[in-house]
């Protein structure tokens, strides 16, 4: 189906949308957002079901993809981009595609604009303190005995629990995720229960599309928690330097703000997707028992293994881009200030790219580049750190613990979301 373009005055209105909002008009904060175009024609896809987007995004994946992979999207004002080199092309065009969207929920739910909502060469410079300490040699010597304490305390209470009982992402997942981000930032004073709870009221914000005053309240509650432990921890770096990522930012010359922006900004990604590639990783291998048997026969398939669980299973399936100027994609035209979802979890499954087993998990497959830590200026800064404390240390870990670890059938496991998608509890046995 396609629509003339004048039927559609758009803004992007949440960057991060998981549901249905209404068609907005009007200006915004940067004047970018609403859009007058002369007729033009695009694909519309108003037949995509939330709810189902939300249990299972694959098939409507599948069929954006097959049908038009760059299209109008009424329920989300937003343009979703869904194919591989689509998604490409998004991201090695920051001028045409700008980070800097209109009316960022991002921004409002952490209280200041950071690095992921900047362009350059404003977002290189808030990027490029932590660089350093994100260095795969750094991460690995640094960091690696700091992620194996943690992988060893929290299999300690996952085996306390017992094969009845233990659940992956409540009782190791999570806290190994809060408790590895906690000692990588350089937070002081909180717990992993907290840092968790702060990390899922961020998200909470950045997705408020229908402006639900309690999610506010809580992310609220939150940022202003987490800004007055920074209100201490930023001057304490600056007199006691470490190895930390709060340490080389306080240590920047950055203002203070851009500094609590950018922790923040770290709090809400840096733990949410770890969490859900422990789980996504067992799942997969307990649903593929010939390859779980491969990779604990020879533990260098780990990186494999992570590698094609992150691909196939994206913690991150959209994120949000803003058009600057009147474009083409993938021979769509695109007027100036249309919000763009840029659908990662989608271009990972493109056959195109990934040739026709893109659906399959399989650790053998042929290299090929994958977007689900990003691409371009924004590439994910704690990619090395993912892979290492997850994929190197948490999950292996877990196998040499318990080696015959696998999904318990008995209880029931939980999928949800698309722009943010995860296991939400995943039962375990060992026996
Ligand atoms: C498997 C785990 C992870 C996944 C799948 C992931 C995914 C992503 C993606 C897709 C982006 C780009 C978003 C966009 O362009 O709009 C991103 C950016 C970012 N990630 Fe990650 N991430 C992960 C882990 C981490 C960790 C552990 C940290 C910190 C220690 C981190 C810190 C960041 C930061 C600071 C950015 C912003 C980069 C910039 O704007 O230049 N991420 N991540």
């Amino acid at each position: 189906m396609t629509a003339a373009a004048s039927q559609c005055p758009f803004r992007a209105d949440s960057e991060y949308s998981e549901l249905s909002a209404d068609t907005l008009t009007g200006s915004t904060d940067h004047g970018r957002s609403t859009v007058s175009h002369a007729a033009a024609d695009y694909p519309v896809a108003d037949w995509i079901d939330m709810a189902a987007l939300a249990a299972n995004p694959y098939p409507t994946y599948a069929r954006l993809r097959a049908e038009s992979p760059v299209t109008w999207v009424p329920q989300l004002n937003k343009f979703l981009v869904t194919n591989y080199a689509g998604c490409h092309a998004v991201e090695q065009d920051q001028e045409t595609f700008s980070a800097n969207v209109s009316g960022a929920t991002m921004t409002r739910a952490i209280g200041a604009q950071p690095m992921l909502r900047r362009d350059d060469p404003e977002h290189s410079l808030d990027r490029a303190p932590i660089n350093p300490v994100l260095r795969p040699k750094n991460v690995k010597e640094a960091w690696g005995p700091v992620f194996e304490r943690n992988a060893e305390i929290y299999l300690d209470k996952v085996a306390e629990l017992g094969p009845e009982e233990a659940d992956l992402n409540r009782d190791y997942a999570a806290p190994v995720a809060s408790q590895n981000l906690i000692d990588l930032l350089g937070l002081k004073d909180v717990t992993v229960e907290q840092v968790r709870r702060w990390s899922y009221d961020f998200i909470g914000g950045m997705g408020n599309v229908l402006d639900d005053q309690s999610i506010w309240d809580r992310c609220g509650a939150s940022t202003e928690e987490a800004d007055r432990l920074l209100e201490e921890l930023i001057p304490y770096y600056r007199q006691n330097p470490d190895a930390s990522m709060i340490s080389a930012f306080a240590n920047s010359g950055l203002p203070t703000s851009n500094v609590a922006a950018n922790v923040k900004l770290t709090i809400s990604g840096g733990m949410n997707e770890p969490q859900h590639m422990v789980t996504n990783m067992v799942w997969a291998l307990s649903n593929h028992p010939e390859q779980r048997g491969q990779v604990l026969a020879d533990p260098g398939l780990w990186a494999s293994v992570f590698d094609e669980a992150v691909r196939w299973q994206s913690p991150i399936g959209m994120y949000p881009r803003e058009t600057t100027r009147e474009t083409v994609l993938q021979g769509v035209r695109i007027p100036a200030g249309a919000g763009i979802g840029v659908v990662v979890g989608s271009a990972n499954h493109d056959t195109t790219q990934f040739g026709d087993t893109a659906e399959e998990f399989d650790i053998h497959r042929p290299k090929r580049p994958h977007l689900a830590f990003g691409a371009g200026v924004h590439l994910c800064a704690g990619h090395w750190a993912a892979k290492t404390s997850i994929g190197q240390i948490a999950v292996p870990m877990a196998y040499k613990r318990f080696p015959a670890l696998r999904v318990d059938e008995r209880r029931n496991e939980s999928w949800d979301g698309w722009v943010f998608r995860g296991l939400t509890n995943l039962p375990i046995t060992w026996n």
